[in-house]
C-alpha cells in the first residue's frame, strides 16, 4: 500500500473511531442477533454458500468428547446446565507493553496495587486445585503475560500438575521470540498470538506502539520451535483491516499458522460500536470470493472457533464469532483475574475473590465451594452485544479474552 493510501486509511479510522463516541446510540438500532446455539459438527464440507452454514447439536452432544482428564472432574466445576469447565485462564498481569485501541482506553486503566495481585504461590495453588478437581487446560493471559518476571517458573510448577494436558498462553508477541526457547522448556505447550494487521503503520496506529516486525518474527520463531499450529488471532475492525482480510488468509499458504478472524466485541473503554463489527458471514463472504475452496472441518465441540482448510495451504483458517452466533452453550472456560477475582463468563459481570478468603486462611474445602457455587450461578449464555455493551464489565486488559 502507498504511504499516502495508508495515511488516508489510518485518517479515516481514527475519524471513524471517534465518531462512534458520538454515535453511541447506534446501540439501539436492531443489527445481527446472536443466535442461541450454534455449532457446526460439519467434516470436510466444501463451503460454497455465503451465509455461515448452521447444524446444531445439543449441549449434551457438546461435553461428551471433552472431558478427558487424570483427575475425575469435580460436582464443583459443573454448572446448572451440566457444562463440564476443565479449562480455566489464568491472567497474570493487568500490565502490557502495548495500547491496544479495542482492548483499553486511551487514557489507561487503574492498576491493581502490586500486593494486591496473586502471588506466584497462590497462583499454583489455585492452579493445583483446579487441576486437581478435573481441569485439563490452564491458559495464561494478561496484559501481557510475558512481562510478568517469574513467568518461567510458573510456567514449570503449572506444568507439572499431575493431570494438566494443556499449557497455553496468548500473547503480543512484542517479547516472545526472546523467550520462547525457556517457555518451551517450563512446559508450554501451545501458543496464541495476537496481530491485526500487516501494516506497520496501522499497526502503529492500533497498538500506539511500534512493533510489527517482531511480531512477525515471534511467530517465525514459534514455527521453527515446532508449535503447531501457531495461532494468530486478528479482531476485524470496519475501517481498518477488513482490507487486509485475505492477506491474512494467505500467510496460511506457507505458514503452519492457523488465522482466527475475531468479531470486534465490546468492553468497558473500548469504544465499541457495531458500524465497526463486521459479522462473520461478511468476512467469509470475502474470503470464499478469494478461495473458492475453501472447506470446513470438523470443530471440536468447546472450541470458540468454526475452522477451515484451503486446498493447497499448509495453514488453516478460523472464525470467532461471539457477537453474531455465539458458542456459549459449548462453554468449558473459567476465568482467575490478575487480582484473584474468579469471573465465570467472560462477558459475565459478576466475579467473587479468591484472593481474600485465602489469605484470610480458607482452606481448599472452603474455597471449593465458592468457586462451586460461582460456577452454578453461570448463566446459559451472553446477553447479546447490545446489552453487553450497556452493561459494565472490565476492560479487556484485565480480563485477557
Ligand atoms: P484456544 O484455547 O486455542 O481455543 O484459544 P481461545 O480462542 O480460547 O483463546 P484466545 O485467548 O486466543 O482468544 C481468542 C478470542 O476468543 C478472543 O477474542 C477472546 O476474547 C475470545 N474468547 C476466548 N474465550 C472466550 C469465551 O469464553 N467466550 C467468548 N465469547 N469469547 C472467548
Ligand atoms: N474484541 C475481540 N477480541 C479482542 N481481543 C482483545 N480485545 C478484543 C475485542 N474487543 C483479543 C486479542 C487477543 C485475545 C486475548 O483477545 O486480540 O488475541
Ligand atoms: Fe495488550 Fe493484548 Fe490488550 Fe493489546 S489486546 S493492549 S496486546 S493485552
Amino acid at each position: 500500500m502507498k504511504v499516502s493510501n495508508m495515511r488516508r486509511c489510518v485518517s479515516k479510522f481514527t475519524a471513524d473511531w471517534h465518531m462512534c463516541f458520538r454515535n453511541l446510540n447506534f446501540f439501539l438500532v436492531g443489527f445481527v442477533g446472536s443466535s442461541s446455539v450454534s455449532r457446526n459438527f460439519v467434516a470436510e464440507r466444501s463451503f460454497s454458500s455465503h451465509a455461515a452454514p448452521k447444524t446444531y447439536a445439543s449441549s449434551s452432544a457438546k461435553l461428551a468428547d471433552d472431558q478427558t482428564t487424570d483427575n475425575s472432574v469435580s460436582d464443583m466445576l459443573v454448572d446448572s446446565f451440566g457444562r463440564l469447565h476443565t479449562y480455566l485462564r489464568i491472567s497474570l498481569t493487568e500490565r502490557c507493553n502495548l495500547r491496544c485501541q479495542y482492548c483499553m482506553p486511551s487514557e489507561g486503566v487503574e492498576l491493581t496495587p502490586s500486593p494486591q495481585l496473586l502471588s506466584r504461590s497462590e497462583i499454583i495453588r489455585l492452579g493445583n486445585l483446579f487441576v486437581s478437581s478435573g481441569v485439563n487446560k490452564i491458559r495464561l493471559t494478561g496484559g501481557e503475560p510475558t512481562i510478568r518476571k517469574d513467568i518461567e517458573d510458573i510456567c514449570l510448577q503449572l506444568s507439572s500438575l499431575k493431570g494438566l494436558k494443556t499449557l497455553a498462553i496468548t500473547t503480543n508477541g512484542i517479547t516472545l521470540a526472546r523467550k520462547l526457547p525457556k517457555l518451551k522448556d517450563c512446559g508450554l505447550t501451545s501458543l496464541n498470538i495476537s496481530l491485526d494487521t500487516l501494516v506497520p503503520a496501522k499497526f502503529e496506529f492500533l497498538t500506539r506502539r511500534k512493533g510489527l516486525e517482531r511480531v512477525m518474527e515471534s511467530i517465525d520463531a514459534a514455527i521453527a520451535l515446532g508449535y503447531n499450529p501457531v495461532k494468530v488471532n486478528c479482531v476485524v475492525m470496519r475501517g481498518f483491516n477488513d482490507d487486509e482480510i485475505c492477506d491474512f488468509v494467505e500467510l496460511t499458504r506457507e505458514k503452519p499458522i492457523n488465522v482466527r478472524f475475531i468479531e470486534f466485541m465490546p468492553f468497558d473503554g473500548n469504544v465499541w460500536n457495531v458500524k465497526k463489527l463486521v459479522p462473520y458471514a461478511e468476512v467469509m463472504d470475502r474470503v470464499v470470493k478469494r478461495f473458492p475452496d475453501i472447506k470446513r472441518l470438523q470443530d471440536h465441540p468447546t472450541e470458540t472457533a468454526k475452522n477451515f482448510k484451503i486446498d493447497g495451504h499448509c495453514g488453516s483458517v478460523s472464525f470467532i464469532t461471539s457477537m453474531t452466533e455465539h458458542f456459549c452453550a459449548g462453554c468449558n472456560r473459567l476465568r482467575l483475574l490478575a487480582d484473584g477475582n474468579f469471573k465465570v463468563c467472560l462477558f459475565g459481570p459478576s466475579e467473587v475473590s479468591l484472593r481474600d478468603p485465602i489469605r484470610s486462611g480458607a482452606d481448599d474445602e472452603e474455597l471449593r465451594e465458592i468457586i462451586g457455587a460461582a460456577v452454578k450461578r453461570k448463566k446459559a449464555a451472553h446477553a447479546g452485544m447490545f446489552d453487553i455493551a450497556k452493561t459494565a464489565n472490565r476492560p479487556m486488559i484485565h480480563i485477557g479474552g
